[in-house]
């Protein structure tokens, strides 16, 4: 829990391409550091499947791979920044992806008397990060996340981390719906490296390499950022 240590809670943001290894790598060190995880995916997948009216409203753009509008995605990240684990500090998984998201997390953090500890951007080529969507799963009942090439459970259809037998994978994890997530992201989300390059606190990691490198490489940097 190298992360206790600090005197503010971290706010990092994994900044990368659909596929960069932004859930692994956050998985990692939500682990390693006692960060919460905070995936705008994950949470407007689990309002897709409850049904609500934002998940209603988010269901078919994400289906399209498009970025779901910056009011739905706001008002779900609110509600889950509102909640006291958070207090343990924060690792943003695939937020901010707009300037106007970028803008209200500044907004946010400013009340807070606060600002983004590093915002770190997993860099990968376009080519692989097709492969490492198209092949990814993730387990059924704990969320941990395989790849049929490069991450496979040790003992075959058996969870690592729960023992879960059931897999799935996610809707959007077509190569047409992946080729729309990567020009959204070209589009929308990569001019906020330049956004926080000028706020100083732009990191960048090579996440071509292997998870283990890249995730050795995130822990020497979120304990540089946090002492
Ligand atoms: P979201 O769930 O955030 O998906 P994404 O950004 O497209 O990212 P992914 O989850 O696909 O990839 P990842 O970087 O987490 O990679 P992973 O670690 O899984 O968003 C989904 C949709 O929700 C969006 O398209 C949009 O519609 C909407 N949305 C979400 N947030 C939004 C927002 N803020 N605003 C508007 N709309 C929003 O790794 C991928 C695979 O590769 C895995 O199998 C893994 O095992 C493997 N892998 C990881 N790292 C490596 C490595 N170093 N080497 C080899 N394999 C690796």
């Amino acid at each position: 829990m190298d992360a206790q240590a600090t005197t503010k809670p971290a706010v990092l943001i994994l900044l990368g391409p659909p596929g960069a290894g932004k859930g692994t790598q956050a998985r990692m060190l939500e682990q390693r550091f006692g960060l919460i995880q905070l995936s705008t995916g994950d949470l407007l997948r689990a309002a897709v499947a409850a049904g609500t009216p934002a998940g209603l409203a988010a269901k078919a753009v994400m289906e399209a791979g498009g970025l779901v509008s910056d009011e739905i995605v706001l008002a779900i990240l609110k509600d889950r920044m509102a909640q006291p684990d958070v207090k343990a500090g924060v690792i943003l998984d695939g937020f901010p992806r707009t300037a106007g998201q970028a803008a209200a997390l500044d907004g946010l953090l400013a009340e807070a008397g606060q600002g983004v500890t590093a915002a770190i951007s997993l860099e990968v080529d376009d080519a692989a990060m097709i492969a490492r969507v198209a092949g990814r799963f993730t387990c059924a009942d704990c969320g941990e996340g395989y790849h049929d090439e490069f991450k496979l459970p040790v003992e075959a259809g058996t969870c690592d981390k729960c023992g879960g037998t059931a897999f799935k994978r996610r809707a959007d994890d077509t190569a047409e719906t992946a080729r729309a997530r990567l020009e959204a992201y070209h589009a929308q989300t990569a001019p906020l490296i330049a956004h926080y390059r000028g706020l100083g606190v732009l990191e960048t990691v090579d996440a071509m390499d292997s998870i283990a490198a890249v995730a050795s490489e995130l822990g020497s940097i979120v304990t540089r950022v946090s002492a």
